[in-house]
């Protein structure tokens, strides 16, 4: 068993979380000053987002100098008390580590371009141009062509799947492979415990000279081109054996945006050289209003289906058993807030306790977004041009093409925008939350609840998270087997087989009150959202209510 496997991981915005110098920026110092937090609410893993030196064009994940802190966030120094902090406290710390590309500042593009006689030209990805124009249809995830000019040569293009600011690294060339283990070595021996790895299905790319066949877009976005293919394997391999050689216990935590259960497996199996565990941004059981194909799928209105997440839940517990753990989780920096996304009823805080429970009990290891511990929400924005992130920017172009007004608009970016979800921590009922005395960099109107006042409170989503995390340290939740109960279909239940005890999670996803019969056995009720009732082995739940029980054996 690895330290890994009991990870119980609280993903950190550093910009966001705490800014101690009053330039509306968090900062390490900050992350330094809520460490106790972290530990008192139950987490053990802290995963930061980027925090290496960046132009700050996607927020770290272009990074210009992988071997120093961003002058906006502290400096080594910091880093170095963090981590002394952090595990004396127990707690570990990830690093995010983009892989598939650098900022186009890095000084090894720069040279690329300038230099005819560049050692680092073969780091990128180039071809010429073909008739003049682009060398292939590929669409970037940031909108437009995946190719652009090089600023030194018209008739040659280098490749870039993100901003094109951020060109791709060539995986093909072992001395990129080198160079990128090497910067992981080098934050292995400052203290980093592992790694997120980001954007690693796509490191492989398919021949240059073909074009996509996916109609009715100038540029489609066509994963077959550039992820999850056979290449990233082998890639991903040799990475890690580097790194478990370098220090076998250094967790490597993969970035899968479009992952399924197989891939996952395939991606995590451990006698290849595998990640510990892949996450992905499709385990939330959502379904689409696609009603109007005018609006891009990110950007659609969405409900939660408990069908849906059931049968994702049964497909990736199965699947990953036996070979590695889920990841369980609700949300991260690219979405919206999980309370604003799914249409549910969340006045009723009894929702986010809900939601909590049933996603974090099961086999798998909690990934849990700041904020979302107090049941925080995104920013709401007053106008459309608040929203600046690059999704946002062209979807404000598209959809004003289309004469959509402004007010439809801004009300699908303020549900669905990930710049909702990057707002500050809210600490106390202070100016700014007691984030910073200076206006946030990301600043919006917020709702009104916060650190202090959860804690103090015995019912509040930040009480039943600590008392759900401690539950989630207990041998049946953190070991056991994984079995889904056949029950109503507004029920969502299932069993964990611990070898000193047993676990059962019921919880009603609904607004009307469900009794559920217990297997059979003297079950212990181990944390609730509510008060139920259990007489002659029948469980009743009031709406949106949820129970955990144990039984010793
Ligand atoms: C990942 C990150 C996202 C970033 C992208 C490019 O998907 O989560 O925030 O924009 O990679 O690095
Ligand atoms: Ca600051």
């Amino acid at each position: 068993m690895n330290w890994y496997d009991k990870a119980i991981v609280y993903q950190i915005y550093p910009k966001s979380f705490q800014d101690t110098n009053d330039d509306g920026i968090g900062d390490l110092k900050g992350v330094i000053s809520r460490l106790d937090y972290v530990k008192e609410m139950g987490f053990n893993t802290i995963w930061l987002n980027p925090i290496f030196v960046s132009p700050q064009v996607d927020n770290g994940y272009d990074v210009s100098n992988y071997f120093a802190i961003d002058p906006i966030l502290g400096d080594m120094d910091d880093f170095t008390e963090m981590v002394q902090k952090a595990h004396h406290l127990g707690l570990h710390i990830i690093l995010d580590l983009p892989i598939n590309h650098t900022s186009d500042q890095h000084p090894w593009f720069k040279d690329a371009i300038s230099n005819p006689n560049s050692i680092f030209k073969d780091y990128y990805i180039w071809h010429q141009a073909k008739n003049g124009d682009v060398p292939n249809n590929w669409g970037s995830f940031f909108g437009g062509s995946v190719w652009e000019k090089n600023p030194n040569n018209p008739d040659e293009y280098y490749f870039h799947l993100f901003d094109k600011k951020m060109p791709d690294l060539n995986w093909q060339n072992p001395e990129v492979q080198k160079s990128i283990a090497d910067i992981a070595k080098f934050w292995i021996s400052k203290g980093a415990d592992g790694f997120r790895l980001d954007a690693f299905i796509h490191i492989a790319k398919a021949n240059l000279d073909q074009n996509s066949l996916i109609s009715g877009e100038k540029y489609p976005q066509d994963d077959t081109f550039y992820a999850k293919l056979p290449k990233v394997k082998d890639y991903l391999a040799n990475f890690v054996k580097e790194i478990k050689d370098y220090k076998p216990e250094t967790f490597l935590f993969g970035e899968a945006s479009s992952a399924n259960a197989l891939n996952a497996a395939e991606y995590t199996r451990q006698n290849e050289y595998g990640c510990d565990v892949v996450v992905n941004s499709g385990n939330y059981g959502e379904v689409y209003d696609d009603s109007n194909p005018d609006i891009p799928g990110f950007f659609q209105d969405r409900k939660l289906s408990l069908d849906y997440l059931k049968k994702t839940y049964v497909t990736w517990e199965s699947v990953l058993a036996g070979v590695s753990l889920p990841t369980l989780t609700w949300g991260n920096h690219d979405i919206s807030r999980v309370l604003d996304r799914l249409n549910l009823p969340v006045e009723n805080a009894d929702v986010a306790k809900l939601l909590a429970m049933l996603m974090f009990l099961q086999r798998g290891m909690p990934v849990v977004y700041y904020g979302e511990e107090i049941g925080m929400h995104g920013l709401k924005y007053s106008k459309v041009a608040d929203f600046t992130d690059q999704r946002a920017v062209d979807l404000i172009k598209n959809l004003r093409e289309k004469s959509f007004d402004d007010e439809t608009i801004l009300e699908l970016l303020n549900n669905q925008d990930e710049m909702t979800a990057r707002g500050p921590m809210q600490w106390n009922n202070s100016a700014y939350h007691g984030f910073s005395k200076a206006k946030p960099w990301n600043w919006g109107q917020t709702q009104s609840v916060d650190v202090d006042s959860e804690l103090k409170n015995q019912d509040s989503v930040a009480t039943f998270y600590k008392n759900l995390l401690c539950l989630k340290k207990h041998d049946c939740f953190t070991n056991g087997d994984y079995q889904l109960l056949i029950t109503d279909r507004d029920i969502y239940a299932y069993l964990r087989q611990g070898q000193e005890s047993e676990g059962l999670v019921v919880t009603n996803f609904s607004s009307e009150s469900k009794k559920f019969t217990l297997p059979a056995g003297k079950w212990r009720r181990a944390l609730a959202n509510q008060a139920t009732r259990v007489s002659n082995g029948v469980i009743t739940l009031n709406p949106w209510g949820c129970c955990a029980l144990e039984l010793k054996k």
